[in-house]
């Protein structure tokens, strides 16, 4: 570190995890500052990719388990809070609300989302293709938002959380999420939440290798938004988006590996980084999981599955949860 870079100040948590992140060696970002409105848009297409498998075995659960499901959620005459953790455009959502709706079910609809703009259209489309459902959407991160659930203590509340979202945090984090669902809920309380599973190697490679190249879009926005909001001056085309997966333990790892040796500024951050050819950047993980590293993550985390949901070929699983 120079003079310079210790006079400014690192007073947002991008730029203090952008800064420690390259300063590391071997190099990392976090995933979680992909998204952005662009990062959020190559998201959208990754899930209407063919090989992006994910996004269809979750909906083939929904579509083929909905009574089950529901009827787990199903409580006593004060009725439930379905609250959405990550909610996007709620389209595997849907299948489930328009079933608890088409059935007189008693419950409110919360759905959780950092994007407004998610927020915003979610809201919308439901009011027009699910009139009857009642609901109460916020903006918000995970973890601020995990706080003010504590007082919803008035009647059950089912909490969701698709996408196998947990499985962009390593296992310590995942207890760590998982326990601080669990302090929310009640002894009536449930969590209902999709994992991948592991299968064929190849699958899961292809599944964040794209041909058409918007998974390498998606993990260089990273860099496009260093450029855009710390101007520095990566050269996002002098990076090649890589992809592992060890089928021991489970872990698929997204890497930005750098062609050529570069020199990059960060003026924000007041950082200089030097890369030689072919040193990486870690930018991602996407766990894959199997029934025994579920059990053993929610009983870490003091919750136990009393359900679980496959798709036709178990590619992924949602599991019911309650707590121990
Ligand atoms: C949001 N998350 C669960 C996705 C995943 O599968 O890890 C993000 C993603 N990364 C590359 N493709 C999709």
């Amino acid at each position: 570190m120079n003079e310079t870079s210790r006079e400014i100040a690192l007073d947002t948590p991008f730029k203090k995890e952008v800064y420690d992140g390259l300063s590391s060696y071997p190099k990392y970002l976090s995933s979680k500052y992909i998204y952005d409105k662009k990062g959020d848009k190559l998201f959208q297409e990754i899930m209407e990719l063919p090989e992006y498998y994910l996004t269809n075995c979750e909906f083939e659960i929904l579509s083929t388990h909905t009574k089950a499901i529901a009827e787990f959620f199903r409580s006593n005459n004060k009725g439930f809070d379905l609250i959405e953790l990550g909610a996007g455009d709620g389209k595997k959502t849907k299948i489930l609300l328009r079933y608890l709706s088409e059935n007189d079910f008693n419950f409110r609809y919360k759905p959780i989302d950092i994007s407004q703009n998610a927020i915003d259209s979610l809201t919308k489309t439901l009011s027009q293709e699910l009139p009857k459902v009642r609901v109460d959407a916020e903006k918000g991160e995970y973890f601020q938002v995990l706080e003010r659930l504590q007082s919803f203590t008035e009647r059950k509340k089912v909490i969701m959380v698709l996408g196998s979202n947990i499985g962009n945090l390593l296992h310590p984090r995942a207890i760590s999420f998982l326990t601080k669902l669990k302090d929310v809920m009640s002894d009536e309380d449930l969590l209902f939440m999709g994992f991948d599973q592991k299968k064929d190697p190849q699958t899961i490679l292809d599944a964040y290798n794209d041909p058409t190249g918007v998974t390498a879009a998606f993990n260089k926005n990273l860099l496009v938004r260093i450029n855009t909001e710390l101007g520095a001056n990566f050269d996002v085309a002098a990076f090649k988006h890589w992809e592992r997966y060890d089928p021991e333990t489970g872990t698929a790892k997204s890497f930005l590996v750098a062609t050529k040796a570069q020199q990059v500024e960060i003026p924000a951050l007041g950082l200089h980084i030097d890369f030689e050819q072919w040193e990486t950047i870690h930018t991602e993980i996407s766990q894959k999981y199997d029934d025994k590293t579920v059990d053993w993550l929610a009983g870490e985390a003091g919750l136990k599955a009393v359900a679980q949901y496959a798709d036709g070929k178990k590619y992924y699983k949602n599991y019911i949860f309650s707590k121990k």
